[in-house]
């Protein structure tokens, strides 16, 4: 197939690393829709055309699938990326936040994904791209509703992945490292209500802003769902950013010694 012909659904595509990887991809010849909450917001500063679509709207998502193939004739590629961040301490994070983390990441993940497969099993082909996040295979305090969300869409995926295969459908998760987005300014903050965590809480919140302060710029991200994108027979999951294959390993061979560096690290945040 003719690479202007490929088709790709970018979701969260007017920011961060949606915007980056839609424009790359419009860039490099691909036939490129992305979506956001608010097309009208965001549409003349962009090349490629924005669809509206709400993770949380049941409505949106249902209307989607039509609108899109209003659009183009096939579909090659979904990069399921809209998403956003809780932080906060786990008991101290209200149960609701934590439930409309999970509304968005991972059941409008799911719900879009389920909205495009019918169109995808008719074309006997396609590729579904998620992005989960290296808080998706380890956790780290303050981020549990997000993490466990995340740890949510591995599991999820991974068992759709073998389900699909039949279908010539290929099903891939890029989990990135911290990278500079607007997912920091963004994120939704839980209040601190527990004394007992005064202390702590105050050297995570330290820690947490140092690391989005230091983040890397996204490209490695984008190097890596182009790549996803391009490969005939991709891997189940990507890590990606320095430090990852470290991480990964250090869970798994090392736990205790992964946390301690971690508690070491908050601890000595100010
Ligand atoms: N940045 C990182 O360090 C990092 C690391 C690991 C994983 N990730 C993942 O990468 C993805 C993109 O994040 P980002 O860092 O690029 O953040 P971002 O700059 O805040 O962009 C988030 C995008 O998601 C869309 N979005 C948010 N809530 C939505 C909803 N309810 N329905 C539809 N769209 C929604 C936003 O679009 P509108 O506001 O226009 O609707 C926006 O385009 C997320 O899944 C995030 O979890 C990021």
């Amino acid at each position: 197939m003719e690479l202007k012909e490929k088709t790709v659904l970018v979701t969260g595509a007017s920011s961060g690393i949606g915007l980056l990887v839609a424009s790359k991809l419009h860039e490099n010849g691909y036939q490129v829709i992305g979506t956001s909450r608010d097309p009208e917001k965001h549409q003349a500063k962009l090349p490629f055309k924005l669809l509206p679509l709400d993770l949380n709207d049941d409505h949106s998502i249902a209307s989607f699938g039509k609108q899109l193939f209003s659009q183009v004739k096939t579909l090659d590629v979904l990069i399921n990326n809209a998403g956003y961040l809780v932080n906060g301490l786990a008991e101290e994070t209200p149960i609701d936040l934590g439930k409309q983390q999970f509304e968005t990441n991972f059941w409008g993940t799911i719900k879009i994904t389920n909205e495009l497969l019918p169109y995808f099993r008719r074309q006997k082909h396609g590729k579904i791209i998620t992005l989960g996040s290296l808080l998706g295979l380890v956790s780290l305090p303050n981020t549990s509703y997000y993490s466990a969300s995340k740890h949510a869409l591995e599991g999820y995926f991974k068992a759709l992945r073998s389900e699909l295969n039949q279908f010539n459908i290929k099903v891939v998760m890029v989990e990135p490292i911290s990278f500079k987005t607007n997912i920091g300014e963004s994120a939704t903050v839980a209040k601190g209500t527990i004394a007992d965590y005064d202390q702590f809480r105050q050297k995570v919140i330290a820690y947490t802003k140092t690391a989005f302060d230091k983040a890397p710029d996204p490209a490695p991200v984008i190097a890596t769902l182009l790549r996803a994108v391009k490969e005939k027979n991709p891997t189940f999951g990507y890590p990606v950013g320095k430090g990852s294959s470290i991480v990964l390993l250090l869970q798994h061979f090392a736990y205790k010694l992964f946390e301690k560096s971690i508690l070491k690290s908050i601890n000595a945040s100010k």
